[in-house]
């Protein structure tokens, strides 16, 4: 697929996205998407289980990794600013078989995470309210804040999170400026009165070497390293790697900036700042809250399920308690909302190209939306939370984000070369050095994951080319298209990259 195909193509009156956000909206996305389930519940489940006070290690080398792949994607999305992000920049680069891959891999990552953060969401609301003193027995008895089963909370949020953004994403960008500065203030809370109750003896006690979590973990639950190297184990620095790779899902959501595009006032320039510095803000904070909750707890005193609260519980500060759920409630709302738009961005841009059913990409008259495939995505979202125990499948979020973040890399390599003059208004630094470095990032995070995400990864990724050989590849509107290298005439002089205005 030519890139001018890419940005200009299908942009009529029904199948194209009205612009949205201005460049500080797209930091507001980017934090709104990042800060979320990460760093309120999964930092201190790796604090306390798997790299002590190293956990600030493990947030720098996520948020390094992350840094690295966010300049590949914003060269790739100023060169083609388009709702499909990785899955169009697949498509040119590397043809439509990776692109379905890619896009497939997308599906895993974006959807399973709308379904995690439900969950974790439901946890938080329903202890928020517990310790609000509001009874959840009588009718809510066992129908709410659960981890498995059932939940009327996590089906609540579903659908009226589906709902705002099925009426448009105007509607869910006011309600989330609000909320990202409120999740802000609650953090920043965490930050300040956890650092009046900070001891740097706490940071001493870096746990070394690596206990081997091996005597009670079979070989489907050690990571795949473990199988290449004999040894891994909690702590130690197999711990704080392990560590880094469960954190990355504390990132996940900086590539989403990338599918507002299309939707993006001078998306070429726009969106790599947007992309950039949401990370970087989003990184600071995130090793801020590190750093405050191992100081003010020894990391074998963290508890896992509620660690920030109980840490100023412990601290005698009882009312952060509630600033913390509020801050949780607030902050994964807005988590869910982003991802919903970013995936639904995504899957309209795989129905434009016929790899899905076309009818999907149809932009509603009165809300200016893609309805129908926010819709389906929306009962796909909770047909997963509710049925799936998705709270454990959090590193599969991961290694679909970081298979999708080795592509990207590759992409600019190769886009590099094959498309020398494309107009880009973004130019990853010390390329290729940045890409490579990238994907070896990556690939050393995906090698810390278990044996078990991996085997669950190869299942969705193969029946995936299934659907491809089965409906994709029959009903694709570019038919089999070849990367853009192999096509004989391509790249137009000016090909639609400048935003353009159809409000
Ligand atoms: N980064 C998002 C979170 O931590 C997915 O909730």
């Amino acid at each position: 697929m030519p890139p001018s195909h890419a940005t200009d193509r299908w942009t009529s009156a029904r199948h194209g996205l009205p612009k949205a956000y201005g460049s500080t909206d797209l930091i507001v996305l980017g934090v709104g998407v990042m800060i979320g389930a990460g760093i309120f519940s999964l930092a201190g489940r790796q604090a306390a289980t798997m790299a002590g006070p190293g956990v600030i290690l493990s947030f720098m080398i996520a948020g390094i990794t992350s840094l690295l792949v966010a300049f590949c994607f914003a060269e790739l999305a100023s060169a083609m600013p388009t709702s499909g992000s990785a899955y169009t920049f697949t498509y040119v680069i590397f043809g439509e078989v990776w692109a379905w891959i890619v896009g497939w891999a997308l599906l895993l990552e974006l959807l399973l995470a709308v379904a995690t953060v439900a969950r974790a969401w439901s946890l938080y609301a329903a202890q928020m309210l517990t310790d609000l003193g509001v009874s959840l027995s009588g009718p809510l008895t066992g129908m709410v804040g659960k981890e498995e089963g059932f939940d009327l909370f996590a089906l609540f949020i579903l659908v009226a999170l589906t709902a705002v953004v099925a009426l448009g994403a105007r509607i869910g960008l006011r309600a989330l400026w609000i909320i990202v500065i409120a999740k802000l203030l609650a953090v920043g809370a965490v930050i300040v009165i956890g650092a009046t109750h900070f001891d740097q003896r706490n940071l001493a006690a870096i746990p070394v070497p690596a206990t081997p979590a091996t005597g009670d973990a079979d070989t489907l639950h050690s990571p795949l390293l473990g199988i290449v190297f004999g040894q891994t184990g909690a702590f130690g620095w197999f711990g704080i790697f392990a560590a880094s790779a469960a954190i990355t899902f504390a990132y996940i959501g900086f590539d989403v900036v990338a599918t507002a595009a299309e939707e993006s006032e001078d998306a070429p320039r726009s969106i790599p700042k947007g992309i950039i510095r949401g990370l970087i803000l989003t990184t600071v904070v995130y090793i801020a809250v590190a750093l405050v909750m191992v100081g003010m707890t020894p990391y074998n005193k963290i508890d896992p399920s509620a660690p920030l609260a109980n840490a100023f519980r412990q601290a005698g500060e009882g009312f952060m308690v509630h600033i913390i759920n509020i801050g949780a409630v607030l902050g994964l709302t807005t988590v869910i909302l982003v991802l919903l738009v970013g995936l639904t961005r995504v899957m309209f841009s795989m129905a434009r190209d016929g790899l899905i059913p076309r009818s999907l990409s149809t932009i509603n008259r009165s809300y200016h939306s893609p309805t129908r495939v926010t819709l389906l995505i929306g009962g796909l979202a909770i047909l997963l939370a509710e049925f799936v125990p998705v709270l454990t499948l959090e590193p599969l979020v991961v290694i679909g984000a970081l298979f999708v973040f080795v592509t990207v890399a590759g992409g600019v390599i190769r886009m590099r070369r094959t498309m020398p003059d494309l107009p880009r208004g973004f130019r990853t630094p010390l390329s290729p050095g940045v890409p490579i470095a990238s994907i070896a990032a990556c690939l050393w995070l995906m090698v810390n994951l278990q044996v078990v995400t991996w085997l669950y990864f190869i299942i969705w990724m193969s029946f995936g080319v299934l659907v491809y050989l089965m409906y994709g590849r029959r009903n694709s509107v570019l038919a089999g298209a070849r990367p853009v290298a192999e096509l004989p005439a391509v790249v137009p002089p000016d090909s639609g990259f400048r935003g353009r205005h159809r409000r």
